[in-house]
């Protein structure tokens, strides 16, 4: 069944405690965490997550748009991620199965997200060790923007690597998702839906999570 991961990035963060409790038929909360280097924006961090877990049961899936997320991991699956997810094009090869081990020593799941520049075949190192591929569908860095369609033939191309080498791994899309987009994306072979202001956008958030759902 496919799975929808709320962006709390359009969640308006003055009432955050409420936007969750509005979201929670969905499966997985989606956190975006930006650091103004790896991408030009800054977002929110470890007390905010430290926060969130308190008010919520919810699945935390935790993705970090941060330099060398090496340094970070640890702190980020002790205040409370279910999943961290962080970009293999932030750190060198070393670094990043660094990252995957320490994520995993703390119990945690863990993922790789992949820009829309990089192709599918970057993640074969890794792909053994992760419990998601995340597949960007626009640049990241900013909630709202237009959904890439040419990023399907990747999603469907690390859907295949994962079934060819009989692993269990979520493929998760993130960026400009909604009701036109989502359909597309798990026809393609994705199984986890990050969606932002199509959720958060609208007054009745069940109803958006529903749709989306298929
Ligand atoms: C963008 C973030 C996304 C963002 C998606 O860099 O990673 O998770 O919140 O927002 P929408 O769904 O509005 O494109
Ligand atoms: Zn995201």
């Amino acid at each position: 069944m496919t799975k929808i991961a709320p962006s709390i990035l359009s969640a308006d963060f003055a009432v955050l405690g409420s936007e969750i409790a509005s979201i929670c038929s969905a499966d997985y909360l989606h956190f975006d965490v930006m650091d103004g280097v790896f991408v030009p924006n800054l977002s929110i961090g470890i007390p905010v997550l430290e926060s969130v877990r308190k008010v919520t049961d919810m699945t935390l899936d935790v993705h970090l748009m941060i330099d060398r997320p090496v340094r970070y991991v640890k702190r980020f699956a002790d205040a409370g991620a279910d999943i961290v997810v962080f970009h293999l094009e932030a750190d060198e090869p070393q670094n990043t199965l660094e990252a995957i081990r320490i994520v995993k020593e703390c119990g945690k799941k863990v993922g790789l997200a992949l820009k829309p520049k990089t192709p599918a075949s970057a993640l074969i190192p890794y792909l053994s060790r992760l419990d998601m591929a995340l597949v960007m569908t626009v640049e990241p860095g900013f909630g709202g923007q237009v959904f890439m369609e040419n990023q399907m033939e990747k999603v469907t191309a690390v859907r295949k690597m994962i079934t060819d080498a009989g692993l269990v791994c979520d493929v998760e899309v993130d960026g400009g998702i909604n009701r036109k987009t989502a359909p597309v994306c798990v026809k393609a072979g994705a199984n986890v839906l990050a969606a932002g202001s199509s959720v958060f956008g609208e007054k009745d958030r069940a109803a958006a999570i529903r749709e989306l759902r298929g």
